[in-house]
């Protein structure tokens, strides 16, 4: 249970932290935002969550014959179900590929859905609410340190989204 908690809490959450800082530098504009209006923090945080989906995917057993999409799913099939594709359907959220601080709809599956839906959610959440205002606004003139497609991702490694490294600069 240690072993699950530790390892299902920290590269979670360690790599939605690099990764969110991430996005946010590439979107000055979003970055301004978050720094300008703390109120923003909380619906920052869920955008986050679904932009990035660090998750990525899970596995299940069909327990029954399932009919999604006008496919039959039989009972017994295995599974593999994408948080990303979800977290990006344009039926539930508008222009999905677009970071949007701002977005009202905030109902993602980041966090999975049903009985096992994520344990430590409220504390990751707890810990963006606190890390991202923090680093924004104590480094003003934070920056890539090197051109945005030089960051190496680390999904080939990895079944969490990442980075492999984040170079960043700022003035003294
Ligand atoms: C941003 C951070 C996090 C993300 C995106 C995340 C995502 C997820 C997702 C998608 C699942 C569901 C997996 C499935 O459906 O099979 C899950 C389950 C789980 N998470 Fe997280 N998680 C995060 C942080 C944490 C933290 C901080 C902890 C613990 C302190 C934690 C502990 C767990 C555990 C124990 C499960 C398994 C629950 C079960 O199978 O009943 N997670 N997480």
């Amino acid at each position: 249970m240690a072993l699950v908690l530790l390892a299902a809490g920290l590269d979670t959450t360690a790599n939605m932290l690099a990764l969110g800082a991430f996005a946010l530098l590439r979107s000055p504009e979003q970055l301004a935002a978050l720094r300008s209006d703390p109120s923003l923090t909380d619906r920052a945080v869920e955008e986050l969550l679904r932009y990035l989906s660090v998750g990525k995917t899970f596995m299940r057993t069909a327990l029954e014959d399932v009919e999604l999409g006008g496919h039959l799913i039989e009972a017994g099939s295995p599974l593999i179900l994408s948080y990303n594709t979800a977290n990006r359907d344009p039926d539930r959220f508008a222009d999905p590929h677009v970071l949007d601080l701002h977005r009202q709809e905030s109902r993602h599956v980041a966090f999975g859905h049903g009985i096992h839906q994520c344990l430590g959610q409220q504390l990751a959440r707890v810990e963006m609410r606190v890390a991202f205002p923090a680093l924004v606004n104590r480094f003003p003139t934070l920056r890539l340190a090197v051109p945005d497609e030089e960051i190496a991702l680390r999904a080939e490694i990895s079944d969490i989204h990442g980075v492999k490294s984040l170079p960043v600069a700022w003035d003294g």
